[in-house]
């Protein structure tokens, strides 16, 4: 299933306002009120959520919903965004794994000042990328994403693919304890480890759901990482399911295979052959059950895969003449001082011996690489600790290269798991000028030191 931009907005205008909180009307789904000036009306505000069955979670979404409204566009347009902030902190948005001017980033102090509640923003930029992409907030992001500020960006191939059908599962494991209450989102003693879990997990904001999917055709399964902290182990036993795409980039069609770990802020797209009207599939994280995949009857006559997707317009970089750059993930809590603690400045983790301040509005003047617009480099990140970072890169991609752990087949993204004790090569072309974040995507290590700026000049 694919929209045209006209379509989009249509549907948008038919629905309305959405929901009533406890104050009367309290958020609004994204009708642009000007299809002039911008494409969607994005509000972050307040949003009741029932995740345990008869209580209620006090969580923050987007456009009425947690996940947030998915938005849409066509690979080659323009993207129009006005962020309208009714929470009562102030917040920004951070479109991860777009290529786009600065400005337009999301982060705090580097990209733009952060929107007041109250204010809004316009965030305007081209998507020159297509694929499965995601949205969040740049400030105090454990718990505003741990809230539910997260939310799809799908970017349509600009001609139509193979595939008719299509699905966005975004998941998340929400910190909440049994009564629907938050628990804590950064626990210190988790951070210095590997993170913070939550303890419900949920596929667009549903526990355990079944989706029912037309049988005998391949659906486009968009699977989005929104969570904090998890990776999830995902497998689909006795499914027919190859990848099409990693992190919003094509990859030549490969099965699934046993497992395939997607750490925070990854997205993998499977195509999946539903199987006969009545039976099921699981979707699990290792052992455990994410979704119920159900075929239902279809009057469609039988799908088949779809060709390879069209690759996206990224550099190619030339390794014969890039500059090699060593980045070293750390371990650093033995380190991290009880006054430091006692203050709430959590400094367990490092790159190349230096500790980001997350309340520190200057680290970004003091970039850990200054690279050359327009050159080429390959970066050796070499992981030093017991624990996986899923690290992530802002404004560019890059080409994954190799690993001293497991066989790569390269291929772009924007995000690369790093394992345990891992050594891993990427590659890219340094064409966005700009001050960009390159931190672990596990939110309470890059709050507690795992961030660095890469400046590109
Ligand atoms: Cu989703 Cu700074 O990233
Ligand atoms: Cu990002
Ligand atoms: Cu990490």
């Amino acid at each position: 299933m694919s929209f045209t931009r006209r379509q989009v907005l249509a549907g948008l205008v038919g629905l309305g306002v959405a929901g009533l909180g406890a104050g009367g009307v309290r958020y609004w789904l994204g009708r642009p009120e000007n299809i002039a000036t911008h494409d969607y009306e994005l509000i972050a505000a307040p949003l009741d959520l029932q995740l345990v069955p008869g209580h209620v979670t006090p969580a923050w979404g987007y456009g009425g919903q947690a996940p947030g409204l998915e938005l849409r566009c066509r690979q080659g347009e323009r993207l129009r965004v006005r962020f309208i902030n009714k929470l009562d902190v102030q917040s920004t948005i951070h479109w991860h794994g777009i290529r786009l001017p600065l400005e337009m980033d999301g982060v705090p102090y580097v990209s733009q000042a952060p929107v007041l509640p109250g204010e809004y923003f316009d965030y305007d930029f081209i998507c020159h990328d297509a694929g499965s992409f995601w949205y969040h907030p740049h400030t105090a992001s454990a718990e505003q994403l741990g809230r539910g500020l997260v939310g799809p960006l799908i970017v349509e191939e600009r001609e139509p693919t193979g595939f008719r059908h299509e699905r966005t599962l975004s998941l998340k494991t929400w910190h909440i304890d049994e009564q629907g209450a938050f628990s804590e989102f950064l626990v210190p003693r988790q951070a210095a480890r590997e993170g913070t879990r939550g303890r419900l997990t949920t596929i667009n904001g549903q526990p355990n759901p079944t989706l029912e999917l037309p049988a005998g055709q391949v659906v486009r399964l968009r699977l989005i990482n929104v969570d904090n902290t998890v990776t999830y182990r995902l497998n689909l036993p006795g499914g027919e399911a190859r990848i099409y795409a990693l992190d919003g980039n094509p990859v030549q069609p490969r099965p699934l295979g046993k497992e395939y770990w997607l750490g925070p802020g990854m997205r993998i797209d499977l195509a999946l052959k539903v199987p006969s009207p009545g039976e099921e599939l699981s979707l699990r994280n290792g052992p455990l059950r994410l979704a119920t995949l159900k075929g239902v009857a279809s009057s469609e006559v039988a799908g088949d895969w779809p060709p390879p997707l069209p690759a996206n317009p990224v550099a190619e970089p030339d390794l014969a003449r890039a500059e090699t750059l060593r980045f070293n993930f750390e371990w650093a809590a033995a380190l991290a001082s009880p006054a430091d603690e006692a203050a709430g400045r959590y400094k367990y983790w490092q790159i190349n011996g230096q500790a980001w301040d997350i309340n520190d509005k200057t680290c970004a003047d003091r970039p850990i690489a200054t690279l050359k617009k327009d050159g080429h480099y390959i970066f050796v990140l070499r992981n030093m600790a017991q624990y996986q970072h899923p690290i992530h890169l802002h404004g560019m991609t890059f080409k994954v290269l190799g690993s001293d752990r497991r066989k790569i087949i390269p291929y772009f993204t924007d995000t690369y798991l790093l394992g345990k004790n891992e050594t891993a090569r990427i590659a890219f072309v340094a064409d966005n000028p700009g001050v960009w974040m390159f931190h672990c995507h596990v939110i309470d290590h890059m709050e507690t030191g795992l961030m660095a700026a890469i400046e590109v000049v």
